[in-house]
């Protein structure tokens, strides 16, 4: 084991202000070497009834604070993860793999959602509703949800949690966590700051465990959580949609993309490159919104994959501690089967990797080499399904209507992103893609104040801003009679 390197590591679950041990435990593995970081608590069904009910008598006393008392504490807490960003760097990268700096922005990253939804709740405003009957008044009012599960993915192990966590305690809701389990030791880290910052027991529970669906089930089963917010794949976004209809819960749920990424010819070449590797490459392509898809029109195709090629080429692959690395080794061999798969059949299909296009020489079990595919075809299925790993598929089109309709060409509608600089095709490129999120000559896009969020099998819902608010609190219509005249 080898905590003795790390800071802030907790083994034990948290619930309702306590450290739970278990008799079993289960592994942490680190991606980039498959050593054993530590051993957590191994939990299921039973002990998150017990987070459940301790989340349900927290939330009175929690939802009476003032949004600007509960901000306070938020804001403390946001402070901390800050305080120690460099700690929690250093374990996400031990327990994911993502390269040092871009573990550096998620913290950052993180902590503003816990910041400004500190700030947002204070504006949850009702409306004042002019009567249209003389002797009523009429007006509505936002109030807190109640217990909220949150479920969180192993790709952004701190940012995942807060973009739920955040907008939760912060309108007045009280939380059970269920972190990833190959991911536990960041929610874990930043439940102890939480600790730190105030926050009162039975408000945040973190619930550490193998048995995702049991834990996931009792989740959905219990009539006191009144919300549930999820990100992960869309066919257990599926599952747990049916399991939530039994208590009617308001539902989040961020599920898979398939994000079209397209150049046109009248597009800046340098900048749809490098949009090109910040969207495909971030997090080893471990993103809901990487571009899975490049599509590229014939007049620039030649020359976008050429400067492509070559500063995908130049990537560094390995372990995310290592000085410079931008490619970090897959999240487990699942992930590297999966990823071997699709590129794999797609070269047999006729598709040509002018860069990679396999597991990588750094360590060929855990590491896939930064890969530009050429001559894929929408057949293909790295075309249809969520990659999930450092690979670009360019595909070659004539029209602008031909790269709308292989845009739209998929059930997948979450991040969506083309280059031009023709103002009038920004227009109707934009409204025309069915996508929750679209960056026009950007190939970043992600931001606490923006709503973030999918159409069609990507999902429902949206985090961050006051939309994301919005999904932790209901509305209360009040209708005042006998007022008088
Ligand atoms: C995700 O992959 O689900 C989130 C990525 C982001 O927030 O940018």
């Amino acid at each position: 084991m080898m905590t003795m390197t790390l800071e802030l590591v907790e083994t034990a679950a948290f619930i309702d202000g306590l450290w739970i041990e278990s008799e079993t435990t289960f592994e942490v593995l680190n991606p980039a070497d498959g050593t054993v970081i530590t051993r957590v608590a191994d939990l299921g069904a039973s002990e998150t009834r017990v987070a459940i009910e301790a989340a349900h008598r927290a939330f009175p006393a929690w939802a009476a604070r003032t949004a600007k008392a509960r901000g306070a504490i938020l804001r403390k807490w946001s402070d901390l993860m800050l305080v120690h960003s460099e700690a929690l760097a250093r374990l996400m990268t031990a327990e994911q793999g993502k390269p040092l700096a871009e573990s550096r922005g998620e913290v950052a990253y993180g902590a503003a959602f816990i910041d400004w939804f500190a700030d947002e709740a204070k504006r949850a405003y009702g409306h004042a509703i002019p009567s249209p009957m003389p002797g009523k008044r009429l007006v509505s009012i936002k109030q807190p949800v109640g217990v909220c599960a949150a479920i969180a993915p192993w790709n952004f192990p701190i940012a995942m949690i807060t973009r739920k966590v955040g907008p939760a305690l912060a309108s007045g809701c009280t939380v059970v966590v269920k972190p990833a389990a190959e991911t536990p030791l960041c929610a874990l880290a930043i439940a102890r700051l939480a600790v730190e910052a105030g926050v009162p027991a039975g408000v945040l529970n973190i619930v550490t465990g193998k048995d995702s669906s049991a834990i996931g089930k009792a989740l959905c089963d219990d009539a006191r959580v009144r919300k549930l917010s999820f990100t992960g794949s869309t066919p257990v976004g599926k599952t747990l949609y049916a399991q939530c209809a039994g208590t009617m819960k308001k539902l989040s749920l961020e599920l898979g993309g398939n994000a079209p990424f397209i150049v046109f010819d009248d597009a800046d070449l340098e900048a749809a490159v490098d949009g090109a590797i910040a969207s495909k490459y971030r997090n080893t392509g471990q993103t809901c919104v990487c571009a899975n898809r490049l599509l590229v029109q014939s007049g620039i195709h030649d020359a976008f994959v050429a400067r492509l090629t070559e500063k995908v080429a130049a990537m560094k692959v390995g372990p995310g501690t290592g000085e410079g690395v931008t490619i970090g080794p897959l999240i487990n061999a699942k992930a590297m089967r999966k990823v071997g798969d699709l590129v794999n059949e797609a070269i047999l299909a006729g598709a040509y990797a002018t860069t990679g296009g396999g597991d990588d020489p750094y360590d060929p079990e855990r590491f896939f080499s930064p890969t530009v595919l050429i001559n894929v075809t929408p057949e293909m299925r790295l075309f249809q399904e969520e990659i999930f790993g450092p690979v670009a598929p360019v595909v070659k089109f004539e029209t602008e209507q031909d790269a709308i309709d292989l845009a739209n060409a998929t059930p997948f509608g979450l991040a969506s992103y083309f280059y031009s600089r023709d103002v009038g095709r920004c227009w109707r490129v934009a409204e025309a893609i069915e996508a929750g999120m679209v960056g026009i000559n950007e190939g970043l896009i992600s931001t606490v104040v923006a709503p973030f969020g999918g159409v069609k099998d990507s999902g429902l819902g949206r985090e961050g801003s006051s939309e994301g608010l919005n999904e932790y609190l209901e509305t209360k219509y009040l209708c005042f009679g006998g007022v008088g005249a």
